[in-house]
């Protein structure tokens, strides 16, 4: 079985045909997903799906491009979330600076705060990082995130922040990327990293494999992630999946 550690099923994109979706999930192999907030409000919406599907677990959180008017009783309000049954994580935060807003100060303070909430509460984090190497690591370390434990999803630096991650525990979370032609950084992650830290995720609708790049994406695209991974691995798909689901349940303590 496949577990999607990393889907957005509440976007939009999902509106006209959610139930019919999520309903072949299982019976296209796909045991598990975490759906992810990024803002207060897909955070309320992850809640819900996890109240209507079993196999969905979710994670509250709130992604840095949408931290700019948050408040300390957001953080508060965030918090009472997390005690409830299916929530596995806290995420995602974190920084991306591919984009200048908000101001690179205010994302970096509610990525403290939520790191801080983590640890707080007990529960891992889910790293959202876009060009932003440096100063993520450099908050992490101080932050002594390797006590946290969690995931940096969409993984897209070299080996050598790979190592970092690695050494403090973290995950990898491998989607569609490692199937591009222009994925080769991601490609010699994915030779370079133990299985063992591996995990399979979609970040759907965005970031469809290929043959289906540019489309929207879903979990039922993960096989294609799994051949990429297991051609690199010179193993087989079935040994991909078997690990990783393992990796997923120590990742979100299931
Ligand atoms: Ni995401």
């Amino acid at each position: 079985m496949i577990f999607d550690t990393h889907a957005h099923y509440d976007d939009e994109a999902f509106d006209k045909d959610r139930e019919a979706v999520l309903n072949a999930l299982q019976e296209a192999g796909i045991g598990a997903v975490v759906n992810v907030g990024a803002s207060l409000e897909s955070t309320g919406r992850t809640l819900k799906l996890t109240e209507n599907y079993p196999f969905i677990y979710g994670a509250v959180g709130v992604h840095p491009s949408d931290s700019g008017d948050l408040t300390e009783e957001d953080i508060q309000w965030l918090e009472g979330l997390t005690n409830r049954d299916k929530v596995v994580a806290v995420g995602e935060i974190g920084l991306d600076y591919y984009w200048e807003d908000p101001d690179h100060e205010i994302q970096k303070k509610w990525f403290v705060r939520q790191l801080a909430l983590a640890r707080k509460v007990k529960l891992p984090v889910i790293i959202h990082s876009r060009d932003a190497a440096k100063d993520t690591l450099d908050i992490m370390k101080a932050e002594h995130s390797q006590e946290i434990g969690g995931v940096i999803h969409c993984f897209s630096y070299g080996k050598e922040m790979a190592r970092e991650y690695l050494d403090m525990g973290f995950f990898l979370g491998i989607g569609g990327v490692v199937t591009f032609q222009n994925g080769k950084k991601l490609k010699e992650v994915v030779e370079y990293a133990p299985l063992e830290q591996l995990v399979l995720e979609t970040d759907c609708p965005y970031l469809a494999p290929v043959p289906n790049r540019g489309k929207r994406n879903s979990s039922l695209n993960l096989p294609y992630v799994v051949e990429g991974i297991a051609a690199l691995k010179g193993i087989t798909p079935q040994q991909v999946m078997e690990v990783t689901w393992e990796n997923a349940k120590r990742l979100y303590r299931l």
